[in-house]
């Protein structure tokens, strides 16, 4: 009888040995690096939908080597570059990766906008303590953020497959007048020297219901010009992440031969046949895995809730990847595909820039900074220098007014640089 007793014992205290020692390195290998740091609730796990934890067992069509292997190292440079913390978005990738990595599908994800579920503020409130303290349009982006494919408004026939460089432009339904002073510039479409092949498409989201109906003129514009996309979500600056997904989302369905994409704003000056040479230049290999434009390193959030840019720290902790400037950079075509696998795993970030960095880096490829990408403006005194502009390739802001003028001055027979 004793004996029994102490078996039993002894079995207890073994088994509470056990549960201490799995329930601590759990914990240390969670927050380890981070313990004492922030005052954030120190959740174990996200709290989630059901349906977004359910792993799906590896399909066999997919499961060929050279996906896994690609999967692989997605994972291994996102958690290099991201670190595991209490924040929010941290954990949703990491989820995500844990996903992935068990071989979960995700074409599944992409449901259908109008069944597409936003997060509720229960489940968003359990997630980040303060999240009743966030700005309102940062709250409206976060129960939206899982909502990926918008309806097609306006859509364009595909590219010609000869396409040497897409330019895609961000614009917005009431801004027509950048749009036609880059029409009548720089985003002049068709054959360059050399053959150079050159697609131009403006991409927008729809007006909020309160602004003006833009809708017949859009429409007409889009039949005399043959370059609007538009989808339907709002015009917002946490929706340019959604923009430049559904922009790239189009390019590999639409152009997918398109050997470059340029993207940026309608208020930049591009000096397009620069642009081409340069790219020409190129060598195979860096043409194959190309990223280039102006770049900023080492950029953290900003912590100020009055910034245009705030990132709040329940939300996503960590320091930025070096990324382009979201004025104007360029990628290669051949990037498009590999591209698209990662842009369904990496979470949706409010700053479109930053977003791409992030996914370019779990592909591995880094930015390259090109001094000819100006996008915070070259200095004050040459502003409206010609033969400064005629050594840039990309200069942000102009007005419309200045563009016209700034290209007519950049091809005059009379300049002399
Ligand atoms: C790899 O990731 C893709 C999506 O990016 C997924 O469809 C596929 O099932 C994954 N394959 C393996 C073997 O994990
Ligand atoms: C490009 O299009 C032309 C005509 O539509 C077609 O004949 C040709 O095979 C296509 N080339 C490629 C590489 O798809
Ligand atoms: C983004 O667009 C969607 C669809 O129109 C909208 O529901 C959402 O509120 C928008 N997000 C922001 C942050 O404005």
């Amino acid at each position: 009888m004793r004996r029994i007793q102490t078996f039993s014992v002894m079995i207890l205290l073994v088994s509470l040995i056990l549960i201490f020692l799995y329930s601590s390195l759990h914990l240390e290998s969670t927050y380890g690096h981070r313990a004492g740091l922030e005052d954030l609730p120190r959740q174990h796990s996200l709290k989630v939908h059901d349906s977004d934890v359910k792993i799906q067992p590896p399909t066999q069509e997919a499961s060929t080597t050279r996906q896994s292997q690609l999967n692989a190292s997605i994972s291994n440079n996102l958690r290099q570059t991201i670190p595991l913390n209490g924040a929010y978005w941290n954990r949703l990738l990491y989820l995500a990766l844990r996903n992935v990595e068990k071989g979960e599908n995700l074409a599944r994800r992409d449901s259908s906008w109008s069944h597409c579920r936003e997060t509720n503020q229960e489940l968003l409130q359990t997630n980040m303590h303060d999240f009743t303290t966030y700005p309102v349009l940062f709250q409206t982006f976060l129960q939206g953020m899982k909502c990926r494919s918008p309806p097609v408004l306006i859509d364009q026939p595909n590219c010609n497959n000869k396409t040497f460089l897409l330019l895609a432009v961000k614009s917005t339904p009431g801004n027509f007048e950048q749009r036609q002073a880059v029409r009548e510039t720089w985003g002049r479409g068709g054959m360059y020297p050399g053959g150079l092949r050159v697609r131009l498409v403006f991409v927008l989201g729809s007006s909020p219901l309160e602004d003006p109906d833009l809708t017949p003129l859009l429409a007409f514009e889009a039949k005399h010009y043959g370059d609007l996309l538009q989808w339907d979500f709002r015009e917002s600056l946490l929706n340019l992440t959604l923009k430049m997904n559904v922009l790239l989302q189009w390019a590999r369905k639409s152009c997918a031969h398109a050997s470059f994409i340029f993207s940026g704003d309608d208020d930049v000056f591009v000096n397009t046949p620069a642009l081409l040479r340069y790219l020409q230049s190129l060598e195979a290999s860096k043409a194959s895995r190309l990223y280039v434009g102006h770049v900023i390193s080492s950029a953290t959030p900003l912590r100020d809730p009055k910034s245009k840019y705030f990132i709040p720290l329940s939300f996503y902790d960590g320091p930025y990847p070096a990324y382009a400037g979201g004025g104007g950079f360029l990628i290669s075509g051949e990037l498009l595909q590999p591209l698209h696998s990662v842009l369904r795993i990496v979470p949706f970030f409010p700053i479109d820039d930053v977003y791409i960095a992030m996914c370019f880096k779990a592909l591995g490829v880094s930015p390259e900074a090109h001094a000819g990408f100006q996008t915070f403006d070259v200095k004050e005194q040459d502003r409206e220098n010609l033969c400064v502009h005629k050594d840039h390739l990309l200069i942000h802001r102009r007005s419309p007014r200045q563009m016209k003028k700034l290209w007519k001055g950049i091809h005059s027979p009379l300049l002399t640089c």
